[in-house]
C-alpha cells in the first residue's frame, strides 16, 4: 500500500434487492489525488459513490479510509467521518434555503463544533477563493446557478477533507461555467491536499484529473493515467 494512500476500495458490490449496481469495483486515491469516473447513465457510479463515502454498506467487498475498513466502523464513527472528514458536491449544489450563502459554507465547521465567529471566517476565506465572498449575506434564492456551485463547492471544502465526493457537481451548469467553476475546484482541493472522486459526463472536465475510471455496467475499468 503506498503510504499516502487515503480511499482504497477492492471487490466491492452491491445491490438493491435482486438489482446488481456495483458488480466489481476496486479503486485508489492518494493525498490530493484527482480520480474522475465517467460511464452511462445507470451504469452505477452514483452507487459506487455511497459505498465510498459510506452512505450505503457494501455487501461484498472492502472499503478502507486511511486503512480503516468502513465495514468496521459503527453507525457514530460513521456518520463522524463524513461529516468531519469528507465533503460533498452534488449536481444541483443543494444549499438550505434558509442559511445565507455565509452560514451554508460554514456548515461543516459548525457541525464539528466550531464557534459561529472563527467558522464564518473561514467560509468568507474559501468564499473569497471561489469569487463569491461579495455574495456572502444572501440566501441561495438570490443567487445564480454558477454562482450556487461555487458556494457548494465552498462549503464541501471548508473543513479541508480528506475526500470530496462530487457527483456530476456543474451538470446544471452551462459548459463555460461549467469549466469554470470545475477548474477553480479542483485547484482548490489540490492546494489543500483533498482528495476528490469525480463523477461527469463531459470528457473534458475527466481530462482535468490525475486518474481516469470508467464505470461500464457496474464494472469500474481503470484507464490510462495523465
Ligand atoms: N434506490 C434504488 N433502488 C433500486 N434501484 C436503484 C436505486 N438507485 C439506483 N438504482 C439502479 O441502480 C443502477 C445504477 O444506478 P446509479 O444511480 O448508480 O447510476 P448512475 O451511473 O449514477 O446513473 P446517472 O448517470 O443517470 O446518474 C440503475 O440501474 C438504477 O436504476
Ligand atoms: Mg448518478
Amino acid at each position: 500500500m503506498n503510504t499516502s494512500e487515503v480511499l482504497s476500495a477492492n471487490g466491492v458490490e452491491l445491490s438493491y434487492g435482486e438489482t446488481p449496481a456495483v458488480r466489481a469495483a476496486a479503486i485508489s486515491l492518494c493525498r490530493g489525488e484527482i480520480a474522475a469516473i465517467t460511464g452511462q447513465s445507470g451504469s452505477g457510479k452514483s452507487s459506487l459513490l455511497y459505498c465510498l463515502a459510506g452512505v450505503l454498506p457494501v455487501a461484498r467487498g472492502e472499503v478502507r479510509f486511511e486503512g480503516r475498513a468502513l465495514g468496521e466502523l459503527d453507525d457514530e464513527e460513521l456518520s463522524g467521518l463524513r461529516r468531519e472528514r469528507f465533503g460533498f458536491v452534488f449536481q444541483y449544489g443543494e444549499l438550505i434555503p434558509e442559511l445565507t450563502v455565509e452560514e451554508n459554507t460554514a456548515l461543516p465547521l459548525r457541525l464539528a463544533g466550531q464557534r459561529k465567529a472563527p467558522a464564518l471566517a473561514a467560509a468568507g476565506e474559501v468564499l473569497e477563493r471561489l469569487g463569491v465572498a461579495d455574495l456572502r449575506t444572501r440566501r441561495p434564492s438570490q443567487v445564480s446557478g454558477g454562482q450556487s456551485q461555487r458556494i457548494a463547492v465552498a462549503r464541501a471544502l471548508v473543513h479541508k477533507p480528506a475526500v470530496v465526493f462530487a457527483d456530476e457537481p456543474t451538470g446544471s451548469l452551462d459548459s463555460a461555467n461549467a469549466t469554470a467553476v470545475l477548474g477553480e475546484f479542483l485547484a482548490l482541493a489540490r492546494s489543500q491536499g483533498t482528495a476528490v472522486v469525480l463523477v461527469t459526463h463531459d470528457d473534458q472536465v475527466a481530462a482535468q484529473a490525475d486518474s481516469l475510471y470508467i464505470m461500464r455496467d457496474g464494472m469500474l475499468e481503470a484507464q490510462g493515467t495523465s
